[in-house]
């Protein structure tokens, strides 16, 4: 601190003082002037020297218990002292107000600095997008302040690099290098882990160094940590040509680093709240489903069976999620049917099928008023929709019918024709797949059907039919 601010006093010394020590000057009749602690002349009224054998008089000026250097005047006359004294004061205490603004200034430049980026996290961090394009925005974004520096997101466990920012061909070749090729950061993943598993944590920030073949490398790596666990870390990485990190950048780090903790602990209780609730729901769809002999276990076998096929058609997570819910309560509706209706052992009259066709649209109403449930309620009202159009509730056709009902249907209709209803009997396995078949194009999505059909050839769907599960229960 005191190098720098003697190094900051000569820089300014000429320009801010040059006038004051004229006149000094002037007003005394002699030379005055600024020397640094080596005694070099930095600024001064004298253009000529008055010789070595003139008295001087010296005054230091000091700031903050730092001796910045001193003044000079020639001849020197014990009775300018107290005035040397007192000029010397004035423009430490000059200096001082200067270099306090400047410290002021830094600061609220980086304080803004920190609210800025907070108030852009803030806008990134939605809690509809996934964790993974949150945590994409925040680095790209916290990156785009700290430029040119490498930022990098690793894990704590030593797997391979999660994301580092785009380095330009001009950066530093052991910049690139690093980057190049996942085993070049083990060293500094290994070190990382090894801090992360001491059982004090690796503490806030982790400096360190690396010698690659292309120069060596300062970083500084602050913990991301998701509620108790260190799972990775955010990094600023630096090649020894380039400037050090300055402490504006390391806050940012720090920002960073917290926003993205905040953001994957409330993703896990977000996923935990989730289960729960998804267990808490498939142990009452159980109960309701259990009460009728018929269907009990229909509503767990067809979320199995959907859940089975949208897997292999490659959806992403969070259309499985909707997937499994939507498959899980697509009878729910069948709560506000007569249970005489459900359970005719002979032929509907058309009022009891029109009773029965009403289950989709019931099914939302039920589920309607829960915010979370909303974008499963499509999958629920159009499970009964066939590919031809001809299906109820609203005779939607094609790809107009969404994704999750086309699957929730085959998988509906498979498990209705491989059990035993109350009018009539269980069909076989060989049955209800040419029935399947039969209803490519017609009934079903074309699509889904051979992706059922090869599921069911690979034997995926073997412990999947109430048989099944009655042997499972006795066994
Ligand atoms: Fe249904």
């Amino acid at each position: 601190m005191s190098a720098e601010a003697r190094q900051a006093f000569a820089r300014q010394a000429k320009e801010a003082f040059s006038g004051l020590l004229l006149a000094a000057a002037e007003a005394l009749r002699v030379e005055v002037r600024l020397l640094d602690l080596r005694g070099e002349v930095i600024a001064g009224s004298g253009a000529t020297d008055r010789g070595v054998a003139a008295p001087r008089l010296r005054a230091p000026i000091e700031h903050r218990g730092v001796t910045l250097g001193q003044l000079e005047a020639i001849p020197g006359c014990p009775a300018h002292e107290p005035l040397l004294r007192a000029l010397a004061e004035q423009i430490a205490a000059r200096f001082g107000g200067e270099q306090d603004l400047d410290r002021i200034a830094d600061r609220l430049g980086q304080a803004y600095d920190e609210i800025n980026l907070l108030y852009r996290f803030t806008r990134i961090q939605q809690p509809d997008r996934s964790l993974a394009e949150n945590t994409v925005d925040l680095l790209a974004e916290t990156a785009e302040m700290i430029t040119p520096r490498l930022l990098i997101l690793g894990r704590a466990d030593g797997q391979p690099l999660q994301w580092h920012c785009p380095l330009a061909t001009d950066r530093p070749q052991a910049l690139r290098w690093l980057v190049h090729a996942p085993e070049n950061l083990a060293a500094v993943q290994a070190e990382f882990a090894r801090r992360a598993l001491r059982p004090e944590g690796p503490g806030e920030r982790c400096p360190g160094a690396l010698l690659t073949p292309h120069g060596m490398i300062d970083y500084l790596l602050v913990p991301v940590r998701t509620r108790a666990e260190t799972s990775g870390f955010v990094g600023l990485f630096r090649a020894d040509q380039e400037a050090p990190l300055e402490t504006g950048e390391v806050r940012l780090l720090e920002c960073l680093a917290k926003e993205l903790s905040h953001g994957a602990t409330y993703h896990r209780l977000l996923e935990e709240l989730n289960e729960m609730l998804f267990s808490t729901v498939r142990g009452l769809v159980a109960a309701i489903d259990a009460k009728d002999e018929y269907t009990r276990g229909h509503s767990q076998r067809v979320y199995h069976i959907s859940l089975l096929i949208a897997e292999r058609l490659g959806l992403p997570a969070e259309e499985l999620q909707a997937v499994s819910w939507a498959a899980l309560l697509h009878d729910v509706g069948k709560i506000a049917i007569d249970r005489a209706i459900l359970n005719k052992p002979g032929r509907l009259t058309d009022d009891e099928y029109r009773m029965i066709q009403t289950h989709p649209a019931r099914g939302c109403r039920v589920l309607e008023p829960i915010p979370q449930l909303r974008g499963i309620l499509p999958g629920i009202r159009h499970h009964h929709e066939r590919w031809d159009g001809r299906g109820y509730p609203d005779g939607l056709q094609g790809e107009a019918i969404p994704l999750v009902a086309r699957i929730i249907g085959v998988a509906d209709t498979y498990d209705a024709i491989v059990s035993t209803r109350a009018y009539r009997q269980a069909g076989t396995l060989d049955h209800a797949l040419a029935e399947i078949e039969r209803g490519l194009g017609t009934q079903f999505d074309p699509r889904i059907v051979p992706v059922f059909l090869e599921l069911a050839a690979e034997g995926a769907l073997a412990a999947l039919t109430p048989e099944a599960e009655g042997n499972q229960a006795a066994a």
